[in-house]
Formats: C-alpha cells, sequence, structure tokens
C-alpha cells in the first residue's frame, strides 16, 4: 500500500521564462506615459541611493521631473512649517515663498490631504500665479505615514496637461522620496 501523503505538493515556482513572459505583458500594457514613470522610479531610486540628505535629495527630484516629464515650467516642493508652506527646492521661475494652509492649489491640497489635478488654473479660486505662463496644475502631498511633511507642485503651460496617470505616477515617487528619508530628524 501507498504511504499517505500528508503534505500538500507545493506550487510549482514560476520558470525565469515564464516570469519574464509576464514582465513583458505588463510593460506591453503600460501607457507611454505609464512607460516614463516607471523609467521615473528607476532613475529616482539612483539618486536617492547612498544619499539622505532631504534637501540635496529633494533638490534632485525636482530636476529630475523638470527635465523628464514633457510641457512641465515649475516642479517642486512646498515644506509644512508651522501651519504654512514654505518654499522648498524646484526648478522654474521664482515663486512665492509662504502658502497658508487652505489657500492656492498647494495649501488645499494640504489642507484636505489628497492630490489635485486643477486642468485650468484660471478657474480655480484662489489660485496663486506664480508663473504668468501656468495654465495647469497638479499638487500631490508628501506624507510621512500619518504626518503631512508639504506638498509637490507641478505646473504646466498646457491646459489639461495633469491626469490620473500623472497622479498616480508622481504619488509612487513621492511615496519612494519620503521613504528613503523617513528617519531624518526634519
Ligand atoms: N500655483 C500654486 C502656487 C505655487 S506655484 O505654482 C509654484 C498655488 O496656487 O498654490
Amino acid at each position: 500500500m501507498s504511504k499517505t501523503l500528508t503534505r500538500k505538493k507545493a506550487a510549482a515556482k514560476p520558470s525565469r521564462k515564464a516570469i519574464a513572459k509576464k514582465r513583458s505583458s505588463v510593460a506591453l500594457r503600460q501607457t507611454p506615459k505609464q512607460k516614463l514613470y516607471a523609467s521615473l522610479v528607476v532613475q529616482l531610486l539612483s539618486l536617492l541611493k547612498d544619499e539622505h540628505d532631504l534637501i540635496a535629495n529633494a533638490a534632485n527630484f525636482s530636476a529630475l521631473l523638470f527635465n523628464s516629464l514633457p510641457n512641465v515650467n515649475w516642479a517642486g516642493f512646498y515644506f509644512l512649517r508651522d501651519d504654512e508652506l514654505v518654499l522648498g527646492p524646484f526648478q522654474g521661475n521664482p515663486a512665492c515663498v509662504r502658502i497658508p494652509m487652505g489657500t492656492g492649489v498647494c495649501g488645499v491640497a494640504a489642507q484636505q490631504c489628497e492630490t489635485i489635478i486643477v486642468p485650468n488654473v484660471h478657474e480655480f479660486p484662489g489660485h496663486i500665479a506664480c508663473d504668468v505662463a501656468s495654465n495647469s496644475e497638479i499638487v500631490v502631498p508628501l506624507f510621512d505615514g500619518e504626518r503631512l511633511l508639504g506638498v509637490l507642485d507641478l505646473d504646466s503651460p498646457n491646459i489639461g496637461r495633469f491626469d490620473d496617470q500623472d497622479a498616480e505616477g508622481l504619488n509612487e515617487l513621492v511615496t519612494i522620496f519620503v521613504a528613503h528619508e523617513e528617519g531624518l530628524d526634519r
């Protein structure tokens, strides 16, 4: 009589070929914009590697976004300091330094703790115009767990430049950025 098998047979380990096939089918389903953000993830990780200075990393992160994303005329950070947002590292024209919570797109995104996409800034009540060339904007809050650290802000001269794929891609990037800075004394 054959011995009773008590252990479940382990699920077959996928072959390298199967993994590569799955990866390429995921890549094939990506839109060009999603592919761009996937490449930015790789580039950001490489920029952050071995460096934990918040200002230096925020500066390089904003330069990466400004130089990689098409039709962006401003990309940078505002950090929360004593209940107001204060300008951090950025690329683009000089910008307003302090934004009260609840004011402008940045202040509203920070207060509501959510990403805001503004297809036409001229239709956003209280929009703060730092660059007359800006026509659309996306603002992504930065969190260290529950704690709001500030926002990432991107402006474009194009109406309707930013969509859900930008929101998703930028949120992934800021999550990587903040996770890398965790444990720092801010
Ligand atoms: N437009 C932003 C102000 C910052 S600048 O765009 C760089 C706002 O309304 O909060």
